[in-house]
């Protein structure tokens, strides 16, 4: 086991506030897991975010997004600073890396671990496939008239029928995989025209696919998902949609400290992004109380696109051990019993 035969270049973009707290114990985690698994990461540390922003004037040069380009994965901390105005950071540097890569899925996995208070929410066990490229956040829109009564603001859904197609693709050979059950979350009664397209498309893929497609409106949703979450397996959705609704669902599992996400390009023609839910937590940065698990949990997602499932489920289960041991109240005890989690599954598998 001991030889290193595979490798993958990943980049270490750890961002701002409790962004490099949290990924210092992913990242240490992968290499243990690695060690274990027969596989070695060349870790490429890509230095962005606020403080990059701020000393350089630059979010993303495109010579780094070229470097970029060339990994097979990016783990991210998280980036923003009260220091930088909203949108800079958000738009510059996640939407653009999102755009440019064609990451066109953000998985969001939610399921309830051990010892984490449910909200009532106990059946709840689902995967969120949340359309990453179009609708709302495609910048599809402007502001005429400023600083006049009359001032006006448009921001227009952008819906095509391949980006569409190929989200709910990815999400229907999810659900086969799984439980066989899709469904589809939108609002087709108000937003009819998006609406009809999306409804078309993931009725036609399910049938190819032989999946059972579900509907439930957005709002809907989020009542079923509190009162009634067993009834969801997979479920694809757009992009601001998706958005909202996993925050949710984050909520009901534990809360922004433990959700992960995969920001993926399932062709595999560049590289695919996996970070946190949570963001740089400004109000807690260098207090030592950051909870690394979404962090954990995000590589976990990086390591099963890598290719290395069998690395993926033991830090994965090492997260549950943890949480089902009452969890940890500060970033270093949570590093250090995650270790200890590992090197226990090494000795009793
Ligand atoms: P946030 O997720 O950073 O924090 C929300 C609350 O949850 C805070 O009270 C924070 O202390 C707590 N929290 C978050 N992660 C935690 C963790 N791992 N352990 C313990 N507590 C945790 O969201 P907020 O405050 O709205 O945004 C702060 C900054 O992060 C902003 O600049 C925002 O733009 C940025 N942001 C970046 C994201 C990204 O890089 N993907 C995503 C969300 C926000
Ligand atoms: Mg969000």
């Amino acid at each position: 086991m001991g030889d290193h035969v595979r490798s993958y270049v990943v980049a270490h973009l750890p961002g701002d506030g409790i962004g490099p707290e949290v990924t210092a114990v992913a990242r240490d985690l992968v290499d243990r897991a690695g060690k274990r698994h027969g596989f070695s990461i060349d870790w490429r540390d890509c230095p962005l975010g606020a403080g990059y922003y701020l000393r350089t004037g630059q979010v993303l040069p495109d010579e780094v997004l070229q470097d970029l380009r060339k990994t097979d994965a990016i783990m991210l901390g998280a980036v923003g600073s009260p220091s930088v105005p909203p949108g800079v950071l958000e738009r510059g540097l996640l939407l653009r890396l999102r755009f440019d890569l064609d990451l066109y899925v953000n998985l969001r996995p939610a399921r309830q671990r051990p010892g984490v208070d449910t909200a009532g929410a106990d059946d709840l066990d689902f995967v969120v496939v949340r359309e990453n490229t179009e609708g709302l956040y495609a910048g599809a829109g402007g502001i005429v008239h400023r600083g006049t009564a009359f001032e006006t603001a448009t921001e227009e859904s952008l819906n095509t029928r391949a980006g569409v197609e190929r989200c709910v693709r990815y999400a229907a050979a999810l659900a086969a995989k799984r439980t066989g059950k899709l469904t589809l979350v939108h609002k087709t009664n108000v937003l009819t025209n998006a609406g009809s397209l999306w409804m078309r498309v993931a009725q036609q893929v399910a049938a190819e696919q032989h999946v059972q497609l579900d509907y439930a409106h957005v709002d809907a949703a989020c009542l079923y998902m509190v009162s009634d979450p067993g009834r969801f397996d997979v479920i694809v959705t757009d992009n601001l949609f998706g958005d909202i609704i996993t925050d949710l669902a984050a909520a009901l599992t534990g809360g922004l400290g433990l959700s992960a996400s995969g920001n993926l390009n399932p062709d595999k023609t560049g590289p695919s992004m996996f970070e946190p839910v949570h963001g740089s937590a400004p109000d807690i940065v260098g207090t030592g109380k950051a909870n690394p698990a979404g962090a954990v949990l995000s590589a976990a997602l990086m390591l099963d696109h890598l290719g290395e499932p069998a690395a993926a489920v033991d830090l994965d289960s090492a997260v549950d051990a943890v949480l089902g041991a009452g969890g940890q109240p500060t970033t270093q005890a949570w590093a250090e019993a995650l270790s200890a989690q590992l090197a226990h599954t090494e000795v009793t598998r």
